[in-house]
């Protein structure tokens, strides 16, 4: 079965896309509602996934003039690896439903602008397949289930795929209430309820596209964990599945049995910042998990300053949550991240126009990112520190 790679050229017809904000509107157009509507959401009220967004407006970027800007450079290193801006694609569950081969697609659509794609242990696509369809090593997220040899054998899957980074979440141990799921029934594949069927009939493209293949389940577990051959509500199987004991003890035997780059994401804490550099970790990320969990923390760009000046010499420091734009990027480069992740603004180019449309949207973070950064006369992103904000960005 092929997963269709290449840039979709622009149909007659076919919106004028400008911003991430446009991707928002062609994907809720052309993605079922259940779907959509599962990546464009908060845990509760929802104000920490408001908050991640809205929290980048009061940071200010201070104007140069009279400065050559004529040779500029976004490359940047994540991991000790090489990329073309530090912006890696975050892993987002059931992302071959946003649409069809979804995150083989967006693998691709990452390996072509030289950014890392992160596969989450909830995505359709399985680690086999993404690793057969792409020529370059991605990062692998990984879940802790009770069940610890599935755990231990998805990592050894990973590896066997030649995954370069392994990003362990550590914030979901259980799930936060998304009121959007509960009233929109979701599973994967949808059930063929009249209220769905009348809905996907609205979205012809996606239809054609799943009717395409084959990719409609879990592919990292269905066939995998034990009696599991079914499974489509992703919030009764977290809720049975998922470990509510993870600890830091378990921290360091996934870093073992892996022995290679590891991330832990879902940091928001100083403290937890310095447990995570004794574990020996690579990278830790500041995030929320895109506001989905606890609902009134944080916004990742507000926790980000003090984690960096606490632990941000000993190490790396990523961040996520609320990014989409380039000007955004460039305000948590500013404040000391050493690389930043897209999951909803992808996934909106991906529900609009496929691989096209992550194309469009690394493409678009890439282009705003270039330009502010020379708006504030700098021309290298790695000499992107807090004088490019107005007031060092306190606030
Ligand atoms: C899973 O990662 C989710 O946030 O739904």
């Amino acid at each position: 079965m092929s997963a269709h790679g290449g840039s979709e050229p622009r149909g007659f017809g076919e919106p004028i896309i400008t911003c991430v904000e446009d991707l928002r509107r062609l994907a809720q157009r052309r993605v079922p509602r259940m779907f959509y509507e599962y990546a464009d959401a908060g845990s509760w009220t929802e104000s920490t996934y408001r908050a991640n967004e809205a929290d980048f407006q009061p940071i200010k970027l201070r104007q140069r003039v009279a400065v050559n800007i004529e040779h500029r450079s976004t490359a940047s290193r994540m991991v000790g690896l090489d990329v073309a801006m530090p912006v890696a694609l975050a892993p987002t569950g059931m992302t071959g439903m946003q649409h069809a081969d979804g995150e083989i697609l967006a693998a691709q659509a990452a390996e072509r602008f030289g950014v890392p794609f992160t596969l989450s242990t909830m995505s359709i696509c399985s680690i086999e397949d993404v690793a057969a369809h792409t020529t370059k090593p991605f990062w692998f997220q990984l879940y802790v289930m009770r069940d610890r040899d599935f755990a231990a054998r998805l990592i050894d899957r990973a590896k066997a795929a030649r995954c370069s980074a392994l990003m362990l979440t550590l914030d979901l141990q259980i799930l936060g209430q998304r009121h959007k799921d509960i009233r929109n029934g979701l599973s994967a594949p949808p059930k063929l309820t009249l209220a769905n069927i009348a809905n996907m009939m609205t979205k012809p493209r996606w239809c054609m596209g799943m009717l395409g293949t084959r990719r409609r389940f879990f592919g990292n577990i269905v066939g995998h964990a034990k009696g599991v051959d079914t499974m489509a509500e992703l919030a009764t199987w977290s809720n049975q599945q998922l470990d509510p004991r993870l600890s830091w003890a378990d921290v360091e035997w996934i870093k073992d049995r892996w022995g290679g780059k590891l991330i832990l994401k879902g940091i928001q804490d100083v403290e937890d910042a310095r447990l995570a550099v004794n574990s020996g970790a690579d990278a830790l990320i500041v995030s929320n998990h895109g506001g989905r969990q606890l609902d009134g923390a944080e916004s990742s760009i507000r926790a980000l300053p003090a984690i960096v000046d606490a632990v941000g010499s000993k190490i790396e420091v990523h961040m996520d949550g609320g990014i989409r734009s380039g000007q955004d990027v460039l305000k948590a480069v500013a404040l000391g991240a050493k690389g930043t992740y897209i999951g909803r603004a992808f996934l909106y180019g991906l529900g609009a126009m496929g691989a096209a449309g992550v194309t469009k949207c690394l493409e678009l973070i890439h282009r705003e990112l270039d330009l502010t950064m020379a708006f504030c006369g700098r021309t290298r992103v790695g000499d992107v520190d807090r004088s490019v904000l107005i007031g060092g960005g306190v606030r």
